[in-house]
């Protein structure tokens, strides 16, 4: 496999200052309906960096499971490493890519942990199995397989699942949007959206 020799050609669709809406929120709203439209497989997960205490960072993806008062909601255990990073430094870095559409969404928000009956609500509307492996699993520890079959079989003797008060969700405001749409030539357009103090936005473009 040569790398160096792939070349896709982009601009099957583009995006210009008069597509605008005045609110990125709208705008992704639109980029996510047109996703799902798009039949893209997991159209909603997307890749979030959290950074350590000495500055380096981590991505994962996770799934995008609501957007409510201009605010991007996750569900995750609090325990995990994004979970603890968040806690140190609640600046993370969010990215949305769907290849089919050429598109690619950058974001920069702050986490923030949702109110505990809201995590328990969602936890107790998910399917029994994955409530469970959230019960048993304390993501991130190292664990021994043996160690994790066992408490597997142990939490299926449960015929109810209690909710972990380290699982739960974090609301993400988002201070700065990049909407990407890949353009001929490599000229891509690059829109951004930079939340003001008065809660309006500076709208802009950026070099390809
Ligand atoms: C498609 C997909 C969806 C995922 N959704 C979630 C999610 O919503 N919440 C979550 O905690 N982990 C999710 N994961 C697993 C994470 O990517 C990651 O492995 C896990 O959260 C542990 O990350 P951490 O050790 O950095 O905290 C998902 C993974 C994939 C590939």
């Amino acid at each position: 496999m040569d790398l160096k020799d792939l070349r896709s050609d982009y601009g099957l669709l583009s995006l210009s200052e008069s597509d605008l809406p005045k609110s990125p929120w709208d705008l992704l709203s639109q980029w996510l309906m047109d996703a799902e439209k798009a039949e893209i497989v997991d159209f909603n997960a997307m890749v979030i960096s959290t950074s350590d205490t000495s500055g380096q960072p981590s991505s994962r993806v996770v799934l995008l499971k609501s957007i409510e008062s201009q605010k991007l909601l996750f569900f995750t255990d609090y325990s995990s490493q994004k979970g603890r990073e968040i806690e140190l430094n609640p600046k993370v870095a969010v990215n949305f890519f769907w290849p089919s559409l050429q598109r690619q969404i950058r974001m920069k928000a702050i986490a923030t942990r949702v109110p505990v009956k809201l995590s328990q609500d969602y936890f107790l509307s998910r399917p029994i199995e994955s409530r469970r492996s959230a019960f048993i699993s304390h993501q991130s520890s190292r664990i021994d397989y043996n160690e994790l079959i066992q408490a597997k079989q142990a939490a299926e003797l449960l015929t109810d699942i209690p909710y972990p008060d380290r699982w739960g969700g974090y609301w993400l405001e988002v201070l700065y949007f990049e909407f990407w749409q890949g353009g001929k030539f490599r000229l891509h357009d690059r829109l951004c959206y930079e939340l003001k103090e008065n809660n309006s936005f500076n709208i802009f473009r950026l070099s390809p």
